[in-house]
């Protein structure tokens, strides 16, 4: 048996495989049939925000070229497609008016992947905030949660009969820290109470928005996606193993502990008393709505050391190890650790692995193919790191690389390639990667399912 039929032994018949994108990546088409102005634009249009003032203008053209790429799709043999709804497209203004055009282009694009035999797998929140409610006081006021709700009624109303799983948010801790916290990505924000408000109402909205979703969907899944990596110290001191609490607060329990406990971390809600989150009476519990599935996007992990002048715990760079072209260390069992933690600390009933990938240097070589070994050994180390969580009895439903395509990398620009299909953004043509061809045939050696389960 050679090593991709070993590998793909390790899965059920069942398991899920599919790539991942979202809508300001991908799409393009960000002044067409009505889109209002995102967040993203605003930040882009801001100088020195994006690496060579780059933006999402064009980015792939998925919005006029999707059937194209379904059909990339299809080559691949994915069992699910997972994207994001432009909400600056469906309300332009944030609430209140509808623009059909953009809601009909979700509707073609969610029957095109049925036509294909490929479960659409949306996220209704992948960063692209309206900037009129930016403009209105953005996530770190509550009403922006509210507008949030106007939205995901507004969606699911018009797709809930064909979506089986809903994810509401991606990465909320993104969301908050980066681009309120640190104000890295838009809407450029740098304030720690703002952060925290943010992240506070994007849970919350999370909450208010799973039980329209239910209404709408009554058959559905719903689930969120958060970005999980293990936060290790740097060394054995004792103040670099705090640090790394802190920082695994920060980044993980500060999300997993409202969600699957109903409860904010004490330590961190100490760490952080000069600046609590607005919380209201019920909202917590709100929060912990009960989900069917939990995302994990994984790259690799955080290397903590404290901060010698006492401010908040610093990331350092692996000091050996194999890096990405983001400077992330290749370090499969970071994703191993981080669903055994969901698996047997929170005890989540279904886990989707909805974001594995790696940027690389690809360059089209004179063949005019993409021989991105680099990532195809990236991805066999990772879907085998998934398998062992399989094995060691976690509930992993499925594993969608990030990403199908080269898309648009927030603040680095079009330098950064994570995709399984090159992209030319002279020319718009693809070109499918070593990679790609990996991926397909370790889908394609999905063992049988069992005689009986034929029956
Ligand atoms: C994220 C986002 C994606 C990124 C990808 C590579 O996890 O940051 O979901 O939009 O592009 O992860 O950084």
């Amino acid at each position: 048996m050679d090593g991709v039929s070993a590998q793909a032994e390790a899965f059920p018949p069942d398991f899920v495989w599919g790539a991942a994108t979202s809508s300001y990546q991908i799409e393009g088409a960000t002044t067409e049939d009505g889109r209002g102005e995102s967040i993203w634009d605003r930040f882009c249009a801001t100088p020195g925000k994006v690496r060579n003032a780059e933006s999402g203008a064009v980015a792939c053209d998925f919005y006029h070229r999707y059937r194209d790429d379904i059909g990339l799709m299809r080559a691949l043999g994915l069992d699910a497609f997972r994207f994001s709804i432009a909400w600056p497209r469906i309300l332009p203004d944030g609430r209140g008016r509808v623009n059909a055009p953009g809601l009909d282009f979700y509707d073609r694009l969610v029957d095109a992947l049925l036509e294909a035999g490929i479960r659409p797998f949306p996220t209704l929140y992948h960063w692209d905030l309206p900037q009129a409610l930016e403009d209105a006081g953005g996530w770190p006021a509550r009403a922006t949660a509210e507008a949030f709700v106007e939205y995901v009624d507004t969606v699911a109303a018009r797709l809930g009969d064909r979506i089986t799983d809903w994810t509401t948010h991606n990465e909320p801790f993104c969301s908050s820290w980066v681009g309120y916290g640190w104000g890295v990505h838009a809407p450029g924000r740098a304030s720690v109470a703002d952060a925290l408000a943010a992240a506070h109402h994007l849970l919350l909205s999370h909450g208010w928005a799973v039980e329209v979703i239910r209404r709408h969907s009554p058959d559905a899944e719903v689930g969120i996606v958060l970005d999980l990596w293990p936060m290790q110290p740097a060394s054995d001191d004792a103040t670099d193993a705090d640090a790394a609490r802190i920082a695994d607060g920060v980044h993980s329990r500060w999300f997993l502990d409202p969600l699957l406990r109903g409860e904010y971390p004490e330590d961190m809600l100490e760490h952080f008393s000069h600046v609590a989150p607005p919380v209201a009476d019920g909202d917590l519990a709100v929060i912990a709505e009960p989900l069917e599935f939990v995302g994990v996007n994984n790259y690799s992990r955080g290397l903590v050391r404290a901060d010698p002048a006492g401010g908040e715990p610093l990331e350092v760079r692996a000091p050996t190890g194999k890096l990405t072209d983001m400077g992330w260390e290749v370090y499969p069992d970071g994703l191993y650790e981080v669903i055994m933690r969901l698996h047997r600390e929170y005890a989540v009933p279904k886990i989707y692995v909805t974001e594995n990938g790696a940027a690389f240097a690809d360059v089209v070589t004179h063949d005019g193919r993409v021989h991105d070994l680099e990532r195809r050994a990236y991805l066999a180390d990772y879907t085998s790191a998934t398998g062992r969580t399989l094995a060691d009895g976690a509930p992993v439903a499925g594993y969608f690389v990030w990403s199908l395509l080269d898309t648009f990398e927030w603040s680095f620009g079009y330098s950064k390639r994570f995709g399984l299909v090159y992209v030319d953004y002279a020319t718009l043509a693809r070109i499918p990667k070593d990679s790609f061809h990996w991926y397909r045939d370790l889908i394609a050696r999905r063992p049988e399912p069992a005689a009986s389960a034929r029956t």
